[in-house]
């Protein structure tokens, strides 16, 4: 099931390098929301164009209704977005899109840049089953990571920046964790970074799952524009997606 209303702006937090965290509290009460799955976001000055933004959602408060969403400002529309103050209200279709199975008892996220949103909710999940995911984040320098605190209790981190300021240097894709054996890796950021791992779990033979970030406008299976390729044919990366497994995918 599917819900469109207001939310309303209880908290905003300006982070560095043009990044946003946003809480917004339904006066209703949240359904049940899967990890990995994602909200379109009207603007309320409707960035000229009339489309939502496709954010996944961060993380849940169940007991305050809350929804936080951690947003990088690209364009009109996320800049629009993060000049929302609190009080005020922002409507959300949501939740969309299929979500990550919480399986397998060791088990690894990699998140590249915006990408690690959705495994705050993910590693909280894990968590509450008694199981303590490993993390890996990577991001261009220490300035451009995020929540680290906020992960911390829950998931065993990783950290690594390309110039080094900050864990392992280099690209996340270089981590020697992809040495270790897990049940399954999920991953979530650029394209070029999740082929590369998925390419690594495929040749320790571990089951990789992949969230897209197709360009998208409906966000519900309408318009046909987030469309992929996989080994059964065309799928909807907003309905049959975001979460794939990689191997299914031609282009992976
Ligand atoms: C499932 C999903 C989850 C996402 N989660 C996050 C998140 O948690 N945090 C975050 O910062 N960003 C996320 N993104 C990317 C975010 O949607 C885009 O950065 C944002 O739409 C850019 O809009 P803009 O108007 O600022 O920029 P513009 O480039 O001007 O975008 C114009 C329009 O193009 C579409 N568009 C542009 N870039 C993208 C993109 N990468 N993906 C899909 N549609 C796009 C949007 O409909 C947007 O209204 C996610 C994208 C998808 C598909
Ligand atoms: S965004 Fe319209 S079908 Fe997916």
């Amino acid at each position: 099931m599917k819900y469109c209303s207001d939310f309303v702006v209880a908290d905003k937090v300006m982070l560095e390098n043009n990044f946003f965290r946003l809480a917004l509290k339904s006066k209703s009460k949240l359904p049940s929301i899967i990890p990995g799955q994602f909200v379109q976001v009207l603007t309320t000055e409707n960035n000229g164009n009339n489309l939502r933004l496709p954010i996944s959602i961060n993380d849940i408060c169940e007991k305050n209704n809350i929804i936080y969403l951690l947003i990088q400002i690209i364009g009109e529309g996320t800049r629009t977005l993060s000049r929302v103050e609190i009080g005020e209200r922002v409507n959300m279709i949501y939740p969309l899109g299929n979500g990550f199975d919480i399986a397998g008892d060791k088990v690894l996220f990699v998140g590249g840049g915006v990408g690690i949103a959705p495994f705050l909710h993910l590693a909280k999940a894990y968590h509450n089953n008694g199981i303590k995911p490993d993390v890996l984040i990577g991001a261009r320098t220490d300035k451009h990571l995020l929540l680290l605190d906020e992960f911390k209790p829950y998931a065993e981190l990783h950290i690594t920046t390309e110039d080094g300021s900050m864990g392992t240097k280099g690209f996340v894709t270089a981590h020697p964790i992809f040495n270790t054996k897990f049940d399954r890796i999920y991953s979530c950021g650029p394209t070029p970074m999740m082929k590369v791992v998925a390419d690594k779990a495929k040749q320790h033979n571990i089951p990789c799952w992949v969230s897209l970030e197709e360009r998208m406008a409906c966000g519900i299976g309408a318009c046909l524009c987030c469309v992929v390729m996989t080994n059964e044919g065309h799928k909807c990366t907003c309905t049959d997606g975001t979460v794939f497994n990689a191997a299914d995918l031609t282009d992976f």
